[in-house]
């Protein structure tokens, strides 16, 4: 796996600059992350939120209709804002689980850990500090049955080979049985979708020119932010938000620990993510192409998201 910095050099050296929107999440582009979810302009989380409330009951069925307990495995938790409306509700039933959000980032994982355990002491919780990947091998030791939550739309910032790629992964790495559920935004009016990136107030901006921040701190940059805007465009035909970061002037900015100094043009863009929104009738594809059979969608009302469950081949 090449290193922030090896990624860093790369992007800048090409034609047509790029730098992947994973190196946003340092500790202040997490915080950032969450101020965007809650402007009441990104809709996907309080669409997600809504589906979860209200198919809480079904999505139990979806997940009991094997016998025996099982681990709900999240990716990525975050502060599990929505996943509590799960947890809470599979202990109010009853339900025989064990819930194991699996983060390279302890700090999270202590927090969510602190914060659950405090709420429902009852709550059994094995977090694993480990990749994805990595905590599927560690659970796939146990005989039971895994349900994997990828929530938040998050393969949406995979391109579409890599998002084919990163669920057979996902595939790989479960049993027959197991199951997926996932969060995808869907393709709707393309002024709501614009609106949640390209916020008037600049939160989605400063999320963006963060990157340069973490450049200057961690590789000894020196970009000046200032001399950088964000711009971002939605293609209803592709279904991709595409996000840059602009150089406002023709500049050269070093970066000492790379020994490397990467030139900008006036309005040259460094990419820096893709933002997929899906179609509906997309999904029993996205399923059997990678190794899972397709069960059900859950929509909210506006349809605007969609969590589909789809079960391990
Ligand atoms: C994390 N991911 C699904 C977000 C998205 O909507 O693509 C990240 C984000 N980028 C800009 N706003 C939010």
């Amino acid at each position: 796996m090449p290193t922030f910095g090896e990624d860093v050099r790369t992007g800048l050296s090409k034609e047509n600059k790029s730098i992947s929107s994973k190196y946003f999440y340092d500790a202040k582009g997490s915080a950032i992350f969450q101020a965007i979810m809650r402007m009441p302009s990104y809709y996907l989380t309080d669409s997600e939120f809504e589906i979860l409330e209200t198919n809480k009951a079904e999505i139990l069925k979806l997940f009991t209709a094997d016998e025996g307990p099982f681990n709900l495995v999240e990716f990525g938790a975050g502060d599990g804002l929505k996943t509590k409306i799960l947890i809470e509700f599979f202990l109010k039933q009853n339900v025989d689980f064990t819930y194991a959000p699996i983060d390279i980032s302890q700090d999270a994982l202590d927090n969510l850990t602190n914060d659950l355990g405090q709420r429902w002491p009852e709550l059994k919780i094995n977090p694993l500090h480990t990749d994805y990947f990595n905590g599927l091998d560690v659970l796939q030791r146990e005989e039971r049955r895994n349900i994997v939550l990828f929530l938040g739309s998050n393969l949406g910032n995979f391109d579409p080979t890599g998002a084919n790629l990163f669920l057979s992964e996902i595939r790989a790495h479960l049993k027959p049985q197991d199951g997926l559920f996932i969060g995808l935004d869907l393709q709707k009016n393309p002024h709501v979708i614009v609106r949640a990136y390209d916020d008037p107030e600049g939160i989605t901006k400063s999320f963006n020119l963060n990157l340069l921040n973490r450049i200057n701190q961690e590789l000894g940059g020196h970009f000046d932010p200032m001399k950088f805007d964000f711009y971002c465009s939605y293609s209803p035909e592709t279904g991709e938000v595409r996000s840059y970061i602009v150089s406002k002037t023709d500049q050269k900015v070093r970066i000492d620990s790379l020994d490397f100094e990467a030139e900008f043009k006036q309005w040259e863009m460094i990419h820096t993510e893709i933002s997929r929104k899906f179609r509906l009738n997309q999904m029993p594809a996205l399923a059997n192409n990678n190794g899972f059979e397709f069960i059900s969608n859950s929509l909210d009302c506006k349809h605007y998201f969609v969590n589909s469950y789809w079960k391990a081949k």
